[in-house]
């Protein structure tokens, strides 16, 4: 007897889970740490170009992939073709996808017990005006001590345990159509209090203002792998999810809507961190410890006058950091389970239980990596920031390539602007309507991407 396959149970869901892929730590924690890095308003303009030029059209074809062969990344790609090069491309994505969610779950560890110090007040009580020695020794004991980031590691990992095995339409979209709405409002919420903080001019004229001459090969560099990163382009995520879509969904509608919902977090995030960082004086190249040891200092500056809001401010925005990484994280989760399910034809919940036990063991190795493992060097590199230059540098640039070139020009046109304009109700109607979006679509992948991802690729190598 073949089991029927799983699949999401509305429009909503679909767009709740798949944004709820893309909006993550990457919005919130990584978009404003890299726009303070890259001199602002210039890193957002291209940011901004490298999400409409290249991570829509590869969205559009991930979502092709998994739609199309209706399985697992991994086996996707296979059953469009049995050339070694291009069906092994979604297997590549696969391992680099599992390989991020060893030291997502890390992080999102951190931001766990970052919202319990917040709710409890210890936050609150380490704030000195001026003086964020406090911040600084409290992340520096928890991130290089054994045992207290592993703990809240492990809670994360649970709950995304939890969800996966819950079922595609029972955990997932469940999750994500309850999540997504609550982090939307958390933001607005956020947003609000801080344009009245005293930094808000400022920070809105960091964010607004593009200074050219701040664009560097560099810039150009990291933006376009933020926006991979950002819309979980590549690892399989999309792919896997698509795979649960009906053949009523609009690819390239929907590609749009969560690339602008990912975009407008990431600025919506950018909103929430600059004033509170210009009205409490940071300096903003302060790279990854910025949410941990110089935002809540800043969130408790910004509101010294009023201690329950600072309170309030910084519980919420770890709530929020906690919800995006969640839904991320399960999209991560989802496909070695897929694939593991789909392979050995086990049931879901036992794949689920290898990848949490492989995860568990991975992201210990990661998280260990700050404290006692912190003398094991990968080509110069701790094991943690080896992992994330390898896949977010690396591979992610690499695998578009391969996608862009796989779906733009050895895919036959006709099997992609077919899968592509098959939606709603009237196939037939929406087949007209839909022709023009997918033609530029494919005119993107063949002639643009490659280009500009091998450029970007070779720039990271060094090579120009
Ligand atoms: N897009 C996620 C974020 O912004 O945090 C991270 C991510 C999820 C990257 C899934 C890659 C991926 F496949």
């Amino acid at each position: 007897m073949t089991q029927k396959r799983a699949s999401f149970g509305s429009k909503f869901g679909i767009l709740m889970a798949a944004a709820g892929s893309a909006v993550g730590l990457g919005n919130i924690w990584r978009f404003p740490i890299e726009t303070g890095q890259h001199g602002g308003a210039a890193f957002l303009l291209v940011y901004i170009a490298a999400i409409a030029l290249l991570g829509i059209p590869l969205m559009v074809a991930e979502f092709f992939v998994g739609r199309n062969a209706r399985t697992n990344a991994a086996h996707a790609y296979r059953k469009l073709s049995s050339h070694p090069v291009w069906r092994n491309i979604g297997f590549i994505g696969a391992i680099s996808g599992s390989l991020i969610l060893c030291y997502y779950v890390v992080v999102s560890g951190w931001v766990l017990k970052y919202f319990v110090v917040s709710l409890d007040g210890t936050l609150g009580g380490l704030f000195r005006p001026g003086d964020a020695s406090g911040y600084e020794s409290l992340f520096a004991d928890f991130v290089s001590s054994s045992w207290s980031p592993l703990l809240y590691m492990a809670l994360f990992v649970l709950m995304c345990h939890f969800t996966i095995t819950a079922g595609v339409r029972q955990g997932i979209e469940k999750l994500s159509k309850i999540f997504m709405p609550a982090l939307f409002v958390i933001l607005i919420v956020l947003v609000g209090f801080s344009l009245f903080a005293p930094g808000a001019q400022e920070g809105l004229s960091f964010l607004f203002h593009p200074d050219f001459s701040k664009l560097t090969t560099r810039t150009v560099l990291s933006a376009i792998a933020q926006a991979f990163y950002s819309l979980s382009l590549c690892m399989g995520c999309l792919c896997t999810y698509a795979s649960y879509f009906g053949k009523n969904v609009n690819l390239v509608n929907s590609a749009l809507s969560i690339s602008v919902i990912d975009t407008l977090v990431a600025i919506m995030a950018g909103l929430i961190v600059f004033p509170a960082v210009f009205s409490s004086g940071i300096n903003l190249e302060s790279g990854p410890s910025l949410a941990f040891i110089a935002l809540p200092g800043a969130f408790h500056q910004a509101f010294s006058a009023v201690p329950w809001l600072s309170w309030l401010v910084s519980t919420l925005f770890y709530a929020l950091l906690v919800l995006a990484a969640l839904t991320s994280a399960i999209s991560l989760y989802e496909v070695p389970t897929a694939y593991i399910h789909e392979t050995w034809h086990i049931r879901r919940s036992r794949a689920a239980l290898l990848v949490t036990v492989v995860c568990l063991l991975l992201g210990a190795v990661c998280s260990l990596s700050m404290g006692i493992l912190g003398d094991i060097h990968l080509f110069g590199k701790t094991i943690f920031d080896f992992l994330d230059y390898f896949c977010t540098t690396i591979m992610m640039p690499l695998c578009g390539i391969l996608i862009a070139i796989f779906v733009g020009w050895i895919v036959k046109r006709d099997v992609f602007l077919k899968e592509v304009n098959t939606f709603g109700p009237n196939p037939t109607d929406a087949a007209q309507a839909g022709r023009r979006w997918s033609t530029v679509i494919l005119f993107l992948l063949r002639w643009v991407a490659p280009v500009l991802l091998l450029l970007a690729f070779l720039g990271v190598l060094g090579i120009i």
